[in-house]
């Protein structure tokens, strides 16, 4: 037997594990170590990875640091103006290169023993290089480590560091893409300054699955009742408003409340009354943004995610970071439309600080809850019972918009697009390679769902 074939590690069957058929989720995958790590080799290392925004590193020299999995990476710009991504960590001992969350530098200097590397990631300072190293050090070799595809869609930057994945523009396919139309149509796009930060003990996938839960109204009994924030959770239990589904290749989706023509036509008749500025969809009414959208994406009104980790939300965009089984950090970029009338930039800005984050009424009792959920895929005995995702399946079917050739589900609060996240993990878990991943994933569903 060879080497590689005894040494191959043997993993648990991921479709079994997540079985749609029965609408059965294994507890194990929220808390397993090994899958754990699994999913850092096989989702975040090999996929397409959100950054930041082009905005937050204009110029040559500017920085930002993000993440890839548990990885810390340094999103820049170097002399040349293009675009960059390395590992922060120093080729010598491994010491992080740059510490600041932010900011501006001529070169990256570690704080050890002071390798220092250019913009472009090339060592470019050795101390001793002549006298220690004896000028026996080939310092072409022993650049920071770059990730070979660093790309922007709209101004959005992600990076991947699998040289053999599609590039972005395939990865994200028209779902991705619409994901991202829906907040870049907002207009002239400006990042308000600073990310806020947070931690819950949950593991990252639960936050990811709350992002599509229309249905958890009750959760948010406290915030309405407080009047901290008005109950924005629309067509959950006691509500019968319409939802839409849409689904998008390698586990990119949208689900939630899907506009009505009425809801429509009366933002079209006047688009800057109460009700358009309410439900935050003015934009939308501009033939334009109605172009990009197309008649899928202009009617979803739900919440826009790209697999793995990436949710549009209005005007923020957020970030699952998945920091060991049970823990997650989460970001929030928050951004304004320069042109926006200053009362409205002020409620937006109100609306944001108050609803998700750190300071978020909202994201706190979701917060509660995922961590409790994480808990209870720990216990021995707990574990022994899978996990309930039933809600409408079997119940709708799914269409396909002739222009775009986009699927989307039309029906009530459902668990369709949670379903369809969690059977691309399954397939991402289960491929050794972007080829297998690309031939064995399931394809989009058709007729019932
Ligand atoms: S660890 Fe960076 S110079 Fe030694
Ligand atoms: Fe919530």
């Amino acid at each position: 037997m060879m080497l590689d074939q005894v040494s191959k590690p043997a993993y648990p069957d991921f479709h079994a594990l997540v079985d749609l058929q029965a609408g059965l989720v294994d507890r194990s995958i929220f808390s397993d170590e090994e899958i754990y790590k699994l999913e850092l080799e096989r989702i975040f290392a090999r996929g397409w990875n959100f950054m930041c925004h082009e905005s937050q590193i204009p110029k040559p020299g500017d920085f930002f640091l993000s993440f890839i999995g548990d990885d810390s990476v340094i999103a820049t710009r170097d002399k040349t103006g293009k675009l960059q991504v390395f590992l922060n960590t120093c080729r010598h001992r491994g010491n992080a290169v740059c510490r600041a969350e932010q900011g501006h530098t001529k070169s990256f200097l570690c704080t050890y023993h002071g390798w220092t590397y250019g913009l472009d990631g090339k060592l470019i300072g050795v101390p001793g290089y002549k006298d220690f190293y004896h000028e026996d050090l080939d310092r072409s070799q022993w650049g920071l480590v770059a990730a070979p595809h660093v790309e922007s869609y709209k101004g959005f930057v992600f990076a991947c560091m699998d040289p053999d994945a599609p590039n972005l523009n395939e990865f994200l396919g028209p779902v991705g893409r619409m994901c991202i139309d829906q907040i870049a149509s907002r207009g002239k796009l400006a990042i308000v300054d600073g990310v806020s930060k947070n931690i819950i003990g949950c593991n990252w996938k639960l936050a990811v699955d709350n992002v599509f839960d229309y249905y958890h109204v009750i959760t948010h009994m406290s915030a309405f009742m407080s009047g901290g924030t008005a109950p924005v959770i629309r067509g959950g239990p006691g509500g019968s408003e319409p939802q839409r589904t849409v689904l998008g290749e390698y586990g990119h989706a949208i689900g939630g409340p899907k506009l009505t023509e009425e809801d429509v036509d009366a933002m079209k008749a006047s688009p800057n009354d109460a009700v358009a500025q309410s439900r935050d969809l003015y934009h939308r009414m501009l033939p334009e943004v109605q172009e990009t959208l197309g008649d899928v994406g202009v009617y979803a009104q739900g919440h826009p995610h790209i697999f793995p980790n990436f949710w549009v939300s209005g005007n923020q965009v957020s970030l699952r970071i998945p920091r060991g089984p049970n823990k997650t950090e989460i970001w929030w970029f928050t951004f304004l439309d320069e042109d926006m009338p200053k009362e409205t930039r002020d409620m937006r800005m109100h609306r944001a600080i108050h609803a998700f984050g750190a300071a978020g009424m909202l994201e706190q009792e979701d917060g509660e809850n995922w961590d409790q959920s994480t808990r209870a895929t720990r216990g021995v005995l707990a574990k022994r019972y899978p996990l309930n995702f039933r809600m409408g399946m079997g119940h709708d079917i799914v269409q396909k918009d002739e222009k775009s050739g986009i699927s989307y589900i039309d029906t009530l609060v459902s668990e369709h697009p949670q379903r369809w996240t969690y059977r691309a993990w399954a397939d991402w878990m289960t491929a050794e390679s972007w080829a297998d991943l690309k031939r064995d994933r399931a394809p989009i569903p058709e007729g019932i769902a």
